[in-house]
């Protein structure tokens, strides 16, 4: 069971964790969220600086949280893609010091990966292959998952990511960034059937619609228009009303192309990671579709949905136990497709201690 120190910087939180195998046993994340609010987004530049200032404490927090020292670790992981290029740096500088320091072995983690991992913080999964549901800031994806590095996207938003047509409503309805969980609390109180909205589809060259991928562009619009129309009456704009309505659709064109991805698959098991897998409706949506079709669902456990560093820990954890290693001089990358995150390793080398 490798025990692993993890650092995640890929965008704006600072996290770092102490995992061994599946279990933490210290994750610590310092969100940078209040300062990029007022900018209505992450900003590059600020997100740099900040992980450079909060990276140091976080390390040494989680370190003596463990009650661990460098020698009883097996490892240590970083992300390195994809992501904001100044940000990652910070966390893949912090790594390959830490690991050539101590005589680790360096892990270059996939951030995506890392989702993908996250789930196994929660219950145990059933035996694979699974289908996973991967809905963040960046990322809207459909993999199949047949083993650690045997990934296989079936599904892909066209344009915005789930989390970031949460964040662009959200801003549209004047709640605030991060749109997500801005728009959970206000549609708690609201009709979610008031406003039908549209399903965004992609459609194919040949004809038809593509079955498993997703678009939320025309549905930003049409929250646009929507509020620009109401704007014109004299009634006070139904914030949560529109909150929920839109959490409603993005809820069910997400539960409905996963599961059926899953069915034409011939896959029983679907897993629910990311940032928006917060999302209580969309938990529950899945859940409750999932017991009709009679599928198995999992989802991440609620505090590793949202970036962190211990999910980074276990998927370095399951690279380290299948033979894999980072070259020290492992760059970073803002864009890597799942599929290519076997490029990060090469076979045994490690970094020699200074
Ligand atoms: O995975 P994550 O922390 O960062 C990325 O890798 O992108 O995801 C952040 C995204 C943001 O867009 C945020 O609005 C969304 O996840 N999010 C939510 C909720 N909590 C976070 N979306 C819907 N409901 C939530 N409760
Ligand atoms: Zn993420």
């Amino acid at each position: 069971m490798p025990t692993v120190l993890a650092v995640e910087t890929s965008c704006d939180e600072s996290a770092a964790a102490v995992v061994r195998d599946r279990q933490v046993l210290a994750s610590a994340v310092a969100s940078q969220v209040e300062e990029h609010a007022r900018w209505g987004g992450v900003v590059p530049e600020i997100a740099s600086r900040r992980h450079v200032e909060a990276l140091p404490q976080l390390v040494e927090r989680v370190m003596a949280e463990s009650g661990l020292n460098y020698a009883d670790l097996d490892a240590i992981a970083a992300t390195v893609a994809p992501g904001l290029v100044g940000a990652l740096l910070v966390g893949s500088i912090t790594g390959r010091t830490l690991a050539r320091l101590h005589g680790l072995p360096f892990l270059g983690v996939h951030h995506l990966e890392g989702h993908l991992c996250s789930v196994q913080l929660g219950e145990p999964l059933p035996p694979g292959p699974y289908l996973v549901l991967l809905v963040s800031g960046g990322h809207t994806e459909l993999v199949r998952v047949d083993g650690v590095g045997s990934y296989q996207r079936l599904g892909r938003s066209h344009d915005d990511a789930a989390g970031e047509a949460f964040d662009k409503v959200a801003r549209l309805l004047g709640l605030g960034y991060p749109g997500g969980p801005a728009i959970q609390a206000a549609a708690a109180t609201g009709d979610s059937q008031r406003f039908p909205l549209p399903k965004g589809r992609v459609s194919r060259p040949e004809g038809g619609f593509h079955p498993y991928d997703f678009s939320f562009s025309g549905l930003k619009t049409a929250v646009l228009r929507l509020v620009q129309r109401l704007e014109q009456e004299p009634q006070e704009l139904p914030v949560a009303d529109i909150a929920a309505s839109f959490e409603r659709v993005v809820a069910e064109v997400l539960v409905e192309r996963s599961c059926r991805c899953a069915l034409d698959q011939g896959l029983d098991t679907v897993v629910l990671v990311g940032g928006v897998a917060a999302n209580r409706r969309l938990r529950q949506a899945m859940e409750e579709r999932c017991a009709v079709l009679g599928l198995q669902w999992r989802v991440a456990p609620l505090a590793y949905c949202t970036d962190n560093a211990a999910m980074i820990g276990v998927a370095g954890a399951a690279r380290l136990a299948s033979g894999a290693r980072s070259g020290c001089d492992l760059g970073v990358m803002a864009r890597l497709t799942l599929e290519q995150a076997g490029s990060l390793y090469e076979t045994r080398s490690g970094c020699k201690s200074l």
